[in-house]
Parts: structure tokens; C-alpha cells; sequence
């Protein structure tokens, strides 16, 4: 069993990715922390707080972190999560709070304990900037990183850049050149994964966890028709859990990353020597190729096993 702490901006995709985690026996979630990203942090807070009350999960901690990235001001993906960040199925506020201590603290404890542990980032690298500062020595105890951010090719946010890496570009720069063992999940592979109307359809029928992610499915699709015309929609960071549970949906090459921290048009840009020009030592495990249906197909085989 592999243990795990999703670090985490709900965001629809982030949702079905902790939906996914939860369903897996594959993993254990030592717990959830979260950032601001695709909401402020008080709503990507109560957002995690709600999908692990939906599941009856409160067992797992949750973690409040950074408010606002290192160096640019916070700034929501509305557009794409709305205004709750997570807009679509009608949840009730919280009950539950989030448990004592910052975010970082909690990881860097959960480290200390547990050999193998694997971050699994998939919001603004924010938490785990700030973790890497204030821990020096972190990085050797760190099994593995698995984050969902960058591309090699476009971006979304801006033709250069994808959003994780986007929002807090410093913080992204401080992991990809921490030395720890890094896979990037990024939009070359999630765009290539997209999950179809007929498969949420499915899901709609499956129970009350099945009918909750298609309600997600819902609002989050339409905004991406809007934006891309496309038949499905990307589930950016259950591709990242999924790539955790079982290596063989995205397929990786070892190479070096490097993050553009300087002023737009290129900020947040990955820079991915796909063809080894720079002569730079490789430093994560990029996602080239992706097995879209068998991904979508387990994706949600597992979601409706929560009922
Ligand atoms: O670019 C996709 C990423 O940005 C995903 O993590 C999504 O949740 C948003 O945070
Ligand atoms: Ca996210």
C-alpha cells in the first residue's frame, strides 16, 4: 500500500481525484492539505472538507496551507470552478473543520513517519515550496513527488504556461531543482485522457458518488466546451492519483525540466528538453503518452465502487 498526502486547490478535478484516492485500496490518504488556487484558500478548504463529508471520510485530516502564492497575488480560476470551486451539485457547507497546524507541518511530521511517502501535489506547488524552505533536508526523506502541472507544448492559462505552475512559478522552480524524484503529470497527457459524456453517464447511475462526480462533470464540462469545443473534459489531477495507484496509463521520459519564473509571456512555462539539447541532467519524469480509455475506464470503475 502506498501512503499518500494530496495537496489540493478544490477544483472539480481535484474532487474526483481525492474521490478517486479514497476509492482505491491501493493507497492509504494520510491526509489532505490545501492551497489556494483554483479558489481562494478558505473555499478550496471547505471544499475538501465537503467531498470527504460527502464520503463519510472525516478520518482524514485536512490541513489549511499557503493563502497566496510566493511572489504573485492569489488569483482564482473562477472562470473554469466558479465561484464556490466546486459550482454544479448543491453541498452543504462543512460541519467539520480543518484539524491544528499549518499544512507543511502536518507534511513534514507525516515524512518523518512514513518511509515511502509520496506527495501528491496537484494545485499551485505553493505547500511544498514552502515546505522544502522550512525543513532544509526534507528533500532526502521525501520518497517521490507525483504533481499534476506543466506541459511540454501549450499551456491554458496562457499560450506558455499551465496553471499549477502558473500560479506560483517560484515555488514550482524550488521543486523541480529540490533533487527529490519528480513525475510530471502535465497537459500533454491530460489532454489526451478525456473523459466522455457516455462514460459520466454511467457514472450518473451508479449510486450517490457516481451521481455527485457527473453533477461536477456537468459545470466543469461545459466550461470546457466553451473553451476547447471538445467532447470531454480533462480530470487533470485524478490522472496524477491514478498515475500513483498504477504506472501503466501514462508513460514517462526521464528529462530536464526547467521553470520560467521571469515576466509573462513566458512565466510559469515549462521548459522540457523532450530531445536532451541542453545537456542538463534530467530531473523529472515527464508524461508523454497517455492510455485515455483504459484511464477513464478505471476512473470510473473505482468511482462507482464508493456507491
Ligand atoms: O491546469 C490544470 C490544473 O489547474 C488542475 O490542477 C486544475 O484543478 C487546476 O488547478
Ligand atoms: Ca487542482
Amino acid at each position: 500500500m502506498t501512503k499518500i498526502i494530496l495537496d489540493t486547490d478544490p477544483g472539480h478535478d481535484d474532487a474526483i481525484a481525492l474521490l478517486l484516492a479514497l476509492a482505491s485500496p491501493e493507497l492509504e490518504v494520510l491526509g489532505v492539505t490545501t492551497v489556494s488556487g483554483n479558489q481562494t484558500l478558505e473555499k478550496t478548504t471547505a471544499n475538501a472538507l465537503k467531498i470527504l463529508e460527502f464520503v463519510e471520510r472525516t478520518d482524514v485530516p485536512v490541513h489549511v496551507g499557503a493563502p497566496r502564492p510566493l511572489v504573485r497575488e492569489q488569483w482564482a480560476a473562477a472562470y473554469v470552478h466558479g465561484e464556490s470551486g466546486l459550482d454544479g451539485p448543491d453541498l452543504p457547507d462543512p460541519k467539520t473543520d480543518p484539524r491544528k497546524g499549518h499544512a507543511i507541518d502536518f507534511i513534514a511530521a507525516q515524512v518523518e513517519e512514513h518511509d515511502g511517502l509520496v506527495l501528491v501535489p496537484v494545485g499551485p506547488l505553493t505547500n511544498i515550496g514552502l515546505l522544502l524552505a522550512k525543513y532544509p533536508g526534507i528533500e532526502s526523506r521525501i520518497a517521490r513527488i507525483v504533481l499534476m502541472g506543466g506541459s511540454i507544448a501549450e499551456g491554458n492559462v496562457t499560450p506558455a504556461a499551465e496553471f499549477n505552475i502558473w500560479a506560483d512559478p517560484e515555488a514550482a522552480h524550488r521543486v523541480f531543482t529540490s533533487g527529490i524524484d519528480v513525475t510530471m503529470v502535465g497537459l500533454d497527457v491530460t489532454h489526451k485522457a478525456l473523459l466522455l459524456t457516455d462514460k459520466v453517464d454511467e457514472l450518473r447511475a451508479a449510486g450517490r458518488v457516481g451521481s455527485l462526480v457527473a453533477q461536477l462533470y456537468d459545470f466543469y464540462h461545459e466550461r470546457h466546451v466553451r473553451m476547447y469545443g471538445w467532447e470531454g473534459s480533462p480530470v487533470h489531477d485524478a490522472l496524477a492519483v491514478a498515475h500513483v495507484i498504477r504506472g501503466d496509463f501514462v508513460e514517462t521520459e526521464h528529462r530536464h525540466v526547467q521553470v520560467d519564473i521571469g515576466p509573462e509571456p513566458g512565466r510559469g512555462r515549462t521548459y522540457v528538453d523532450l530531445w536532451k539539447r541542453t545537456g542538463n541532467e534530467p530531473n523529472a519524469h515527464v508524461g508523454v503518452g497517455v492510455n485515455g480509455p483504459g484511464f477513464t475506464q478505471f476512473l470510473v470503475q473505482r468511482l462507482a465502487s464508493l456507491g
